[in-house]
């Protein structure tokens, strides 16, 4: 077994202050293997991945490569070492272009020092290529969507040729058409003989890409296997230590509009209407570029739009993001980093960012924010740790969090759960429907056909910006949605 594998993480320890987040792991690494990493939020996946990749160092244990013993105490050695990875929360600087990112720290020179612009662009553009998402080599990176920034993070491992490629939850961001660009890719380079660690919460991807699989629960390997070994029911119970159950729930909407939408166009939404019922969940579902995010956005105040919109049938101004959460819409956004958390404040000031004017103690906004992060079931040792001590799952229920902080009537998410557990995902369905069930109205937009049909009591389709399509739940099954979300052959010659 050793003979297969290029890397061997032994007897791994980490700890955070008080907190064990690694506890005598062993993680072997596959040679020209994809090796699946996965578990819960907070299971240590990317603090077991940090250490490989030299950005931390582990209390304990000991790496070799290629059965030689090698230390990793910077990103420069994971480096010379081969290791490349894509961290899970993007690293770009948004103040550089696609190939200066690329590029940035391992520049091409020519001559005595000058930076060699030309050669930087031809390989950028050359693995953007590769990667199928052709993009300018000068384009600023701030100007992108998530899931081509997450590309060009993609493009700046393979660029550097590392051996062993490190990707932590890569397709959070990324279309379905985008993730099996990604996955061909793979294929090629496990055929050079490279080896991926792959980390992902999307359970049929992994049973779909994997080669091996290794299970940590709460800093510890609880499970390692090859994939003819393993399937979905494998993986929940070792990551969880439960068998999964499916919740479902009545719809509880009284029969009362909360939200009513007429006639909304914003540039890429056309003449969009809906009618949202008080208690009720209904999810928009639609391609990359079909308008999810931004009707979502002209809802929340945050894009300019025409046509009307109705709270509890009282016409409504959405002029601005304070305007509507006044009103009572609130939006948790599909980028926790660019539009969300502020990195700087801790777990608790994060979510009292979302307090408002009646909160009238300090101590009332702290007791509120306990009890939002009880009833969410936010893993957090202590609130007043920074909000970037939490795991990617955990983050995204501090964002969630915040919005409840605003006491909506009406309650927007774009990808309600991206970078989730399957234990947590269920965690935020329950919270939802609980909300639902008191009253609030939630329209969710999500590119997860699974999570759709999971969660909704209705759903919308939208297709090149308007609404296409509408199913009952029991009528959404993955073929009709992915039929009513489909180009038609007439849309596409277009
Ligand atoms: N810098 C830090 N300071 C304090 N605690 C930390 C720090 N980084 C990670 N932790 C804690 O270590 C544990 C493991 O976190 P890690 O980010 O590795 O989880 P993960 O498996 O990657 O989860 P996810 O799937 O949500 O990304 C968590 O409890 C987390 O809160
Ligand atoms: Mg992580």
């Amino acid at each position: 077994m050793s003979d297969d594998c290029v890397l061997v993480a032994s007897g791994i320890r980490k700890r955070y202050g008080g907190q064990t987040a690694l506890d005598d792991v062993t993680f072997r690494v596959i040679r020209g293997a994809v090796n699946v990493l996965i578990g819960e939020n907070g299971a240590g996946k990317s603090t077991l991945m940090r250490i490989l990749a030299g950005v931390e160092e582990a209390d304990a244990g000991e790496l070799r490569l290629n059965g030689e013993a090698v230390e990793i105490r910077s990103p420069r050695d994971a480096a010379r070492c081969g290791i490349g990875i894509v961290h899970q929360e993007l690293a770009l600087l948004p103040n550089l272009d696609v190939a200066e990112n690329i590029f940035a720290g391992r520049e091409l020179v020519r001559g005595v020092g000058w930076i060699d612009r030309p050669r930087e662009d031809a390989r950028s553009v050359e693995a953007l290529t590769h990667l199928r998402n052709p993009m300018r080599a000068a384009t600023p990176v701030a100007e992108l969507p998530l899931g081509r920034r997450q590309i060009v993070e993609i493009a700046r491992t393979i660029a550097h040729g590392a051996g062993i490629l490190i990707l932590d939850e890569p397709t959070s961001a990324l279309s379905s058409a985008e993730t099996d660009a990604l996955f061909a890719v793979m294929g090629e380079l496990k055929l050079k003989g490279c080896t991926v660690i792959y980390i992902s919460h999307r359970l049929h991807e992994l049973l779909h890409v994997g080669d091996y699989f290794t299970v940590l629960r709460g800093g510890r390997v609880v499970g390692e296997a090859a994939r003819a070994e393993v399937d979905r029911g494998w993986i929940v119970e070792r990551m969880s230590g439960r068998v999964e159950s499916d919740s479902r729930r009545e719809c509880s909407t009284d029969g009362a509009e909360a939200l009513g939408v007429a006639g909304l166009s914003n540039g890429v939404v056309d003449d969009a209407s809906l009618s949202l019922g008080r208690g009720e969940i209904v999810g928009v579902y639609g391609l990359l570029g079909s308008g999810r995010t931004e009707l979502l956005e002209s809802l929340a105040g945050a894009r300019e739009f025409r046509g009307e919109v109705r709270l509890r049938g009282e016409p409504v101004q959405l002029d601005s993001v304070r305007s509507a959460v006044d009103a009572g819409i609130v939006l948790v956004p599909e980028d926790r980093q660019r539009d969300g958390l502020v990195p700087e404040l801790s777990i608790r000031e994060n979510v009292a960012l979302g307090a408002r004017g009646w909160l009238t103690s300090k101590a009332a906004e702290t007791a509120r924010v306990r009890e939002l992060a009880a009833q969410l079931n936010l893993r957090a040792v202590n609130l007043e740790l920074p909000v970037t001590t939490l795991s990617g799952g955990n983050q995204q229920k501090v964002l969630l969090a915040r919005c409840l902080m605003t006491s909506p009537k009406v309650l927007l998410l774009d990808e309600p759960t991206r970078g989730v557990d399957v234990g947590a995902k269920a965690e935020i369905y329950e919270a939802l429907r609980r909300l639902a069930a008191g009253g609030l109205a939630i329209l969710f937009a999500s590119s997860e056909i699974e999570e759709t049909r999971t969660l909704a009591d209705r759903v919308l389709v939208l297709r090149q910006g308007r609404i296409g399509a509408e199913f009952a739940r029991e009528d959404a099954t993955d073929e009709a949605l992915f039929a009513a979300a489909s180009p038609t052959v007439v849309e596409r010659a277009l």
